[in-house]
């Protein structure tokens, strides 16, 4: 997507193809800066310390992991231990296991001394698979957002779509598009009149940051609101749609997604307002039913409720303390929202009721 002019990917190779680059994404929207990342410690630290975040671009970058470390060592422990190391670091989104798991059967079977080109080749398929993924959930959810206008009062023809998003599920949370934003870019770039609510998403606040940073970039209408605002633009008729992503999704559609998603779709469903979540197939989960009994919430640490990052000034990104002293904090960083609030699943091979008939339906089996 576009910063300043020019397109980009917020991962890929350097030039002779043995380290990668990513966006940092800890210094946005105040800093654009991209730093190397040239050995398996580094891989883990940028996706346990959020320098990449988001659940398809973590498993990308993870598959990249794999391959640096077997740059190092390709023996059959280094690639166990490599494995290891890089599916603890965020313990919620499925698509890292998944893309750490398509890396090692495609590498195991091989002679060492191939496995770091083939593991390289196979974290490139992702990342181009993951950009097409999101360009077609794009074209899905763009057909969706026509029809939701199209179906406005004659008198609210013409007014732009008004669609609230939660935490960032566009470009920076994958190799290209988003998932829950592209149906937004698609649309904008269609020409159809779209804004957005941007929930803030504390405490890391990646709407705030992330999501308007992003839809400014491309030159999306949007407005930031504190993530408590959302419930009553919906009673005032101002929210023509919810649409989320979600990092691990249930084999009978039940979605996790970042903490607070839970709310909205409780409110969305209290004001008949449509809920979408947008996913690509590496975010399901199809070993398990139950959302809220099974998935591993991961708790942050409490000093990202406690306190706040932001620019202090002349350039200076630092954090302020919110919170008195000695005041205890917790910070579940997800939550799941039931199949039963989700009025559709957008993924790329179509839209599926949130169920497992819908998603079998899509996916088959
Ligand atoms: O903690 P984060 O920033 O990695 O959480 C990201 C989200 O919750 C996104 O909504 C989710 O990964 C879906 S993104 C395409």
């Amino acid at each position: 997507m576009n910063i300043n002019g020019r397109h980009w990917r917020t991962i890929g190779l350097d030039e002779g193809g043995r380290s990668v680059w990513v966006i940092d994404q800890t210094l946005l929207p105040h800093r654009f800066e991209t730093r190397p990342l040239t050995s398996l410690d580094q891989a883990a630290a940028a996706i346990s310390t959020m320098v990449v975040r988001g659940a398809p671009l973590i498993g990308v970058t993870g598959a990249y992991g794999l391959m640096l470390a077997l740059q190092h060592d390709p023996s059959d422990q280094a690639l166990a231990a490599a494995f290891e190391q890089l599916n603890a670091t965020r313990p919620t989104a499925v698509n890292l296991r998944w893309a750490l798991e398509r890396v090692r059967d495609r590498v195991a079977p091989l002679p060492p001394a191939e496995r770091a080109e083939a593991a390289k080749a196979e974290a490139g398929a992702i990342a181009e698979e993951d950009v097409a993924m999101g360009s077609a959930i794009g074209d899905h959810g763009l057909a969706i957002f026509q029809q939701l206008a199209a179906a406005r009062p004659p008198e609210r023809q013409g007014e732009p779509l008004n669609v609230l998003t939660h935490c960032n599920a566009g470009w920076l949370a994958t190799v290209d598009w988003g998932t829950a934003l592209a149906p937004i870019y698609k649309a904008h770039r269609a020409g159809m009149a779209i804004h957005v609510w941007v929930d803030e998403t504390r405490p890391r606040n990646q709407g705030a940051s992330l999501t308007a940073f992003e839809l400014g970039r491309e030159g999306v209408p949007h407005t930031v609101i504190v993530d408590n605002a959302g419930g009553h633009l919906m009673q005032h008729g101002q929210v023509d749609a919810v649409i989320v992503g979600t990092d691990r999704t249930t084999r009978r559609g039940d979605v996790c997604n970042k903490i607070g998603t839970y709310l909205k779709a409780l409110a969305a469903f209290d004001n008949n307002v449509p809920f979408y979540v947008a996913l690509p197939a590496s975010t399901i989960d199809w070993t398990i039913d139950d959302g809220v009994a099974e998935i591993p919430i991961e708790a942050r640490s409490a000093r990202e409720v406690t306190h706040i990052q932001g620019l202090l000034g002349e350039g200076e990104i630092g954090s302020l303390q919110l919170t008195p002293s000695g005041s205890a904090g917790f910070n579940p960083a997800f939550d799941v929202t039931p199949a039963r609030l989700v009025t559709a699943l957008i993924t790329e091979r179509g839209v599926a009721a949130a169920s497992e008939a819908g998603l079998r339906g899509l996916y088959g089996g």
